[in-house]
């Protein structure tokens, strides 16, 4: 049967992490959404365009990947879209508490949704956008932390921030 998931996040910037979630779900799944969303929690350093220019580049090359980016609810989003599932990855257990709420919550507004969870590899397990950010701004080595392709780009765009804040 035809499954499309959504990997949905703030990818404030995109990490290896997450490529790694998004390359293993489009080996599991036909048709992957990366969704680059609002999370009102956040006050993001990358501009929406910028965090979607990053993750289009990262995934070029995943056929089954495309990446959107839209504002309001994602399980209003899902049911719209025929979206069967969401996939996260999860890292240590102090992500569990949230996690397990917004996978509640989602399921609860679109009872046909799924959330399917995908542990971190052990490269990933500590890793975060915000470590990312941190590291990137006191001048410190990324390059273990985010795609290849984009660490230029990145790097550049961190260090612009820090001389404009
Ligand atoms: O990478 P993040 O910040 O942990 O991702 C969280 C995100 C963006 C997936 C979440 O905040 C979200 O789904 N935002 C869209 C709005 C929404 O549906 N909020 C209710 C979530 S239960």
């Amino acid at each position: 049967m035809n499954k499309t998931v959504i990997c949905p996040g703030s990818f404030d910037p995109v990490t290896l992490g997450h490529i790694d979630v998004i390359t293993r779900a489009s080996k599991m799944f036909d048709r992957v959404i990366v969704g680059v969303l609002v999370n009102t929690a956040k006050k993001p350093c990358f501009s929406t365009q910028e965090r979607m220019e990053l993750l289009t580049e990262s995934v070029n090359g995943l056929d089954n990947v495309e990446v959107v980016s839209f504002d309001g609810l994602l399980a209003e989003y899902c049911k719209k879209h025929g979206i069967d599932a969401v996939v996260r990855g999860l890292r240590a257990m102090s992500d569990f508490e949230y996690e397990f709420q917004m996978a509640i919550t989602n399921k609860r507004l679109n009872p046909g949704l799924e959330t399917i969870f995908l542990t971190a590899d052990s490269d990933s397990m500590y890793l975060s956008s915000s470590m990312v950010r941190e590291v990137g701004s006191m001048g410190g080595d990324i390059s273990n932390f985010v795609p290849e392709c984009v660490h230029d780009k990145i790097v550049e765009r961190i260090s612009k921030k820090k001389q404009t804040a």
